[in-house]
């Protein structure tokens, strides 16, 4: 028997096990609040300390501090090694072992993809003629799109009936289950109904050309939902690609690695219509890491199309960001007010036009950040340093970041060692609490609760990593545990104290997370959310005062020594500092009142 278990089958056992059933195998118990309770079955006790976790899928005895998963569990309990705990597992929710899974797996997406391709046969073939075929190809020529452009991304149509894939897919035999959870037929008493009907299809492909999903749009204008997509499936995962990668991957070379992203299917039609063919849509999300990630295996020049209303804004500042974090940095188009690519085209826009509102996106955030500041007054000029350089802060390459920096002071119209000044004390200020200081009490609780709700509420943690907070912590073991926190929920998009257990182990928290994870004493239902805001605004208020009291001390030094220059520029990242105080205190005070 070899030791090996590869992770994706110890990932399978983990979804399928569950620890409160494999426990209650062997011990007694009783249900309290969220967790269930008994007598720790490693140490001697009278009173019930031994805690598990159905949610967390964990156990952890108050008593004696041991603690872990099902794996866990069952090698301290039946004395097994690791391998055997989890081939027992296996057994118990029949989970297959390695060598059958490789091939099942791959059996089973080869057989989705064929349904899918079917699928696509069916609704192109509803195109081609009859009454549907004349409906979807009247709707694609006056949306200006040509029958070249639809052959070459496959547009398709499907006709306003509840059974006609159903039907289809019976006469070929598919497995109409399989349908099912790729979305394209939806479970009704007794049998199955399309999904979609009456919709102009867009197949979505992967870049190697396979079909991996569909979006459809309602033909007349009014209808809800505009559009539909594939729900995640096996194949699909909203957000993870873009519609159109496949067909831009052949331009995006030819166009030496320029690549333009737009939000929509017929704005990406629109372009390709024009023979800009390097384009690529984010079907309406916000863009993913996931997504910047693949698209620059493609492409090495960004451009982000965007509406310039307040919403359009908003997505493409959002957009740069995620670029940014990637270290890569899009140019931005914005377009004429209330339209978008297909809109700009329709009114006799030109690519060539279009490629000339290209603006370094940095540059155009830039402007977007300090809009309504008015720069010729010191209010202004603060409040405009205030909003960018955070923003600039993000930037990781110092080259490029001194270069925006120095950008900042000619815009705003202040020296340029002020700005960077301010910068240093903005970094410092974010890096990590200085440690001299002895902790107050009331700091540490601030942060353990923090740290608490993060654990047992990750919907939370987001929040948590916009604000920033973790770094600045000073209780060092909380934030050993905050900054693994963090980076495990923005690895996977969820929180798994399982999976982090080692690295907690490691760094000598486990002991401390498991506790705070079981510790629902003033942690009410519904009181979560606001015990966070007051404990995010409690640290950033601290944060900021402490940076106040470093600066007023070097304001006094260099006053003492007459140096002017070092005292205008901290003056400014005063003046800088005291309006975040202002600010959050506005902001902070709806929670308090
Ligand atoms: P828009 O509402 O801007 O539509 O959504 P559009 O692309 O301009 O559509 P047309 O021109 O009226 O045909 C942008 C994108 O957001 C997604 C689609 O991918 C759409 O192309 N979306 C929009 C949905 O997924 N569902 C919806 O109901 C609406
Ligand atoms: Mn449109």
């Amino acid at each position: 028997m070899s030791g090996f278990i590869p992770d994706e089958v110890l990932e399978e056992i983990r979804e399928r096990a569950d620890i409160l059933e494999v426990i209650s195998d062997h011990l007694d118990l009783k249900k309290a609040g969220r967790n269930y309770k008994g007598l720790c079955p490693f140490h001697q006790e009278k009173t019930p300390s031994f805690m598990v976790s159905p949610e967390k899928q964990l156990f952890h005895c108050f008593g004696c501090g041991v603690g872990g998963n099902i794996f866990t569990f069952l090698m301290k309990y039946e004395q097994i090694s690791f391998a055997e705990a989890a081939r027992a597992l296996a057994q118990k929710y029949g989970v297959l072992i390695p060598e059958d899974r490789a091939t099942a797996r791959d059996e089973r997406r080869e057989s989705l993809l064929k349904i899918n391709d079917l699928a696509l046969a069916f609704y192109v073939h509803h195109t081609k003629g009859g009454k549907d075929g004349k409906i979807a190809r009247d709707y694609l020529e006056r949306r200006g799109i040509d029958w070249v452009i639809c052959e070459e991304y496959g547009i398709g149509y499907a006709p306003p009936r509840w059974d006609a894939l159903v039907t289809y897919f019976k006469e070929k035999g598919v497995n109409l289950k399989e349908a099912e959870s790729l979305g394209l037929i939806i479970p009704k008493k007794g049998g199955w109904y399309d999904r979609f009907r009456a919709r102009i299809i867009f197949p979505i492909f992967n870049v190697r050309d396979m079909v991996i999903g569909f979006g459809g749009r309602v033909l007349g204008d009014g209808e809800e939902p505009k559009y539909l997509n594939s729900p995640d499936s096996f194949l699909y995962k909203k957000g993870a690609g873009f519609y159109g990668l496949n067909v831009a991957r052949k331009y995006i070379q030819r166009e030496e690695g320029k690549v333009f992203i737009v939000e929509g299917y017929f704005d990406l039609l629109s372009m390709a219509q024009k023979g800009v063919k390097n384009v690529v849509a984010t079907l309406g999300t916000a863009l993913t890491p996931e997504q910047v990630r693949l698209v620059r295996r493609f492409g090495k020049e960004f451009f982000l199309l965007f509406d310039p209303d307040e919403a359009g804004k908003k997505a493409a500042l959002r957009g740069l960001e995620i670029f940014m974090q990637e270290e890569a940095f899009p140019a931005v188009i914005p377009l004429p007010d209330g339209m978008d690519p297909d809109g700009y085209f329709q009114r006799g826009g030109t690519p060539e036009a279009l490629r000339e509102r290209a603006v370094p996106g940095v540059e155009y955030a830039m402007e977007m950040l300090m809009e309504g500041c008015d720069r010729g007054a010191v209010e202004g000029k603060v409040k405009a340093v205030a909003a960018i350089l955070p923003f600039l802060l993000q930037i990781k390459d110092g080259v490029r970041r001194d270069f925006y920096l120095k950008r900042l002071a000619e815009m705003v119209g202040v020296r340029e060692g002020e700005i960077r000044d301010t910068a240093l004390t903005m970094r410092k200020g974010r890096k990590k609490g200085a440690q001299q200081e002895p902790l107050t009490a009331m700091h540490v609780s601030t942060e353990k609760k923090l740290v608490q709700i993060m654990i047992q509420y990750p919907e939370f943690i987001p929040l948590v990593i916009e604000e920033g907070v973790v770094d600045g912590f000073e209780e060092q073991n909380l934030r050993s545990i905050g900054e693994l926190v963090i980076h495990d929920f923005q690895r996977h998009g969820d929180l798994s104290l399982d999976r982090l257990a080692p690295q907690l182990e490691q760094r000598g928290v486990r002991e401390m997370t498991f506790t705070l994870a079981f510790h629902e004493e003033g942690l009410e239902e519904g009181m979560a959310e606001r015990i966070m805001v007051d404990c995010l605004h409690k640290i950033k208020v601290k944060a900021l005062t402490k940076q106040r009291e470093g600066l007023t001390k070097r304001i006094k030094e260099a006053e003492a020594k007459r140096d002017e220059a070092l005292l205008n520029s901290l003056l400014l990242s005063m003046e800088t500092l005291k309006y975040q105080m202002s600010k959050l205190q506005k902001g902070g005070s709806k929670g308090s009142s």
